[in-house]
């Protein structure tokens, strides 16, 4: 409810838009270092950075490059990190053993990350996208998407990333009872600290198509994801997802895309209170940085006021590609 106010010229709204200090007295929400967490792809070998090419300025990295770059992102003051492994063809199978291995590529990086910066904690993503012959995020049997034999599997690879010394799991795959199955078998591992970050309100979205690409999922993905990611008309359902997921032991909840599902974030924190994340996803940043490239927009202001629309609409923190440039520009402010 908004209380009446006095009609102009009593009520002048320019008056405190009139210069930049009252500006910053009267501003309501602030982006800040401590609201990011830095989506990172690693790869095979050492001493690699490789682009990739649908999202200019992001590259994948080899654990060792990574390692400094987790460093660096310490030193800027980035609080958390995501780790997204690009698999070898070879290692992807219907079964998606690689997954739970303990020394796969993301496990191996967790653990080196986590041994030479302890302070940055370490999400990780928990689907079998990266593993499988199919490129779905759960177990395929005659064309379907098994429900209950995929929780038993992410169970075992959130388990394994555990024991690597995870700090944030992230489970993205929207299978139904992941949550409370990881849950159970985290207490029972005495993994009794380890936080769930859940994509709780994920759309089923042409947005995460370069990502695709980054972890190079796209070659092998056979249809789409629309019968376990949600449908983009609903609203509702999102708030269900969101309290079933915390009932299940979830400590965070994400929606995802960010931008065109701000309305989502908006409601999810409105109802429960919770701290609230949003992912602006590999499209929205590489729409960003195409347009910059081309000389339409400015991709800094553009990249800091799409991030700030996050937190106007709640969001406690956002997963973004531009976590380091972010960080730079709020250190030069
Ligand atoms: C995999 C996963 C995806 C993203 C994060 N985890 C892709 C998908 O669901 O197809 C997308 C991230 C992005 O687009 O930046 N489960």
């Amino acid at each position: 409810m908004i209380p009446t106010q006095a009609p102009f010229p009593t009520t002048r709204f320019r008056r405190l838009r009139s210069s930049a200090a009252l500006r910053a007295l009267s501003r309501q929400n602030t982006l800040l270092v401590d609201d990011l967490i830095w989506p990172v792809f690693v790869r095979d070998g050492e001493g690699v950075r490789e682009p990739v090419a649908s999202m200019p300025g992001v590259d994948r990295l080899s654990i060792d490059v990574l390692v400094d770059e987790a460093a660096k992102a310490h030193a800027l003051g980035i609080p958390a990190i995501c780790i997204f492994p690009y698999t070898d063809p070879s290692l992807k199978t219907e079964l998606c053993e690689e997954a739970w291995n303990p020394e796969n590529l993301s496990n191996r990086a967790i653990r080196a990350i986590k041994a030479a910066v302890p302070e940055i904690a370490v999400m990780t993503d928990i689907a079998l996208d990266p593993y499988n012959a199919y490129g779905h995020d759960g177990i395929v049997r005659d064309g379907i998407i098994v429900n209950d034999e995929t929780v038993e599997a992410l169970v075992k690879m959130a388990i394994a990333q555990a024991e690597a010394g995870a700090d944030i799991l992230g489970p993205s795959d929207m299978m139904d009872g992941r949550i409370g199955a990881m849950r159970g078998a985290l207490e029972a591992g005495g993994h009794t600290n380890i936080a769930i970050l859940s994509y709780a309100a994920k759309y089923a979205s042409a947005y995460y198509g370069p990502f695709r690409d980054a972890v190079g999922a796209s070659g092998a993905l056979k249809g789409d994801k629309k019968t376990y990611q949600m449908d983009p008309g609903n609203s509702d359902e999102a708030l269900r997802l969101i309290q079933r997921d915390l009932n299940e032991g979830a400590d965070m909840v994400m929606v995802k895309p960010g931008l065109a599902y701000l309305d989502i974030c908006h409601r999810v924190k409105d109802t429960f209170g919770v701290p609230t994340y949003a992912y602006q996803v590999s499209g929205e940043y590489a729409m960003i940085e195409a347009a910059a490239a081309n000389g339409w927009i400015d991709g800094e202001k553009v990249m800091m006021e799409s991030l700030l629309a996050f937190k106007r609409a709640g969001c406690d923190g956002i997963l973004t590609y531009f976590a380091p440039r972010v960080a730079e520009t709020l250190q030069n402010q």
